[in-house]
């Protein structure tokens, strides 16, 4: 059967990307564009585009009977930030489209099925320096208990049902196309706007605050190796690491590139998230199973941003 992907929340900073990659591979006609608004010129006009909202169930399935969708990464959720203020709406959203799609792939009625995780699923409980794939999980953010419960949901439904769920915690993601959409990490792609309209930025977490992060180009290759390769030897969502870096270091790197560029500090509510959070990631196993491997360091993500951003 030919392959036909359906990305719900593909408008999005990761979503807008990964449709466009995934067309170029399958072809434009197989990769369905979905979200509650529309996405750029490009994704737009290169591709079928459906409005769809994640939390309507029946609204999902009619799109897969009318693409015979295979395939569904679903993308759409409330971000860590945005969740906080709006907690019950942002389990909602996080947790029932899981559902809706888990429930479609267990009926067989799709093949497969991908989904994020996050590093948000690790808490302030957690050890913070390379955090083991396997260990203590007690998010203390409403964002990060749907991550975690989501995991556990794919997980059953793996386990009992044998459904083809795959998944991967992300750490921030940084890219210059789209951007980011209510995250504790956001800081780390507005300060590359900031840096080149106004010369200066100020962050809304602590200048020392080190977080895992990713370039999108990364983020890509590693969401589409996973969907590519055989079935998991071990069922897990996979820690997936790249750089890690503070503010404070970030605007360093910035300087060599912008020499007058200038960052103040004014942590706010999103500090308290970022606290909870690990400054670096052990993802052996992610390289070890299906040889995962990042390629840009901060150096070569730095580089790229100013450039493109630049054009
Ligand atoms: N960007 C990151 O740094 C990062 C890090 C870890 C995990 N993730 C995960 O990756 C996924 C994608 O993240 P992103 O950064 O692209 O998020 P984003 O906020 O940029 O995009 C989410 C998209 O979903 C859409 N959406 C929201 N509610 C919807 C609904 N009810 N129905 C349909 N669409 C809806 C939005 O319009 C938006 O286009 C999410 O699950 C997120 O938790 C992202």
């Amino acid at each position: 059967m030919q392959e036909k992907i359906l990305i719900i929340g593909a408008c999005g900073q990761i979503g807008s990307e990964l449709t466009m990659k995934l067309r170029d591979k399958f072809g434009n006609k197989a990769v369905i564009a979905s979200d509650i608004r529309e996405g750029s010129t490009e994704l737009m006009q290169s591709g079928p585009f459906e409005f769809l909202d994640a939390t309507d169930k029946a609204a999902i399935l009619m799109i897969i009977h009318k693409h015979q969708v295979t395939t569904v990464y679903l993308m759409a959720a409330m971000l860590s930030a945005t969740a906080e203020k709006q907690p019950k709406k942002a389990w909602d959203i996080n947790m029932n489209s899981l559902l809706y799609v888990l429930d479609f792939a267990k009926e067989k009625l799709i093949q497969k099925v991908y989904w994020p995780s996050s590093i948000a699923v690790f808490g302030e409980t957690t050890p913070r320096i390379d955090t083991p794939q396997k260990t203590i999980l007690e998010p203390a953010t409403v964002y990060g208990i749907s991550k975690l419960a989501g995991e556990r949901w794919c997980a059953y439904y793996h386990n009992k049902f044998g459904v083809d769920v795959r998944t991967l915690r992300y750490p921030g993601i940084i890219s210059w196309k789209t951007l980011p959409g209510g995250g504790t990490t956001d800081y780390a792609v507005e300060i590359f706007h900031k840096a080149l309209q106004e010369g200066s930025y100020e962050c809304f977490l602590s200048e020392n605050t080190t977080l895992p992060m990713m370039y999108m180009e990364d983020a890509l290759k590693a969401t589409i190796d996973l969907m590519d390769g055989p079935f998991f030897k071990t069922y897990v969502s996979y820690n997936v690491a790249a750089v890690s870096f503070n503010p404070k270091e970030l605007a360093e790197a910035i300087r060599k590139n912008v020499p007058n560029f200038t960052i103040t500090y004014k942590p706010d509510f999103r500090q308290e998230i970022a606290d909870t959070w690990p400054q670096t990631i052990d993802d052996s196993l992610a390289r070890e199973e299906w040889n995962w491997k990042h390629e840009y360091d901060t150096n070569a993500i730095v580089k790229d941003m100013l450039k493109n951003l630049k054009s």
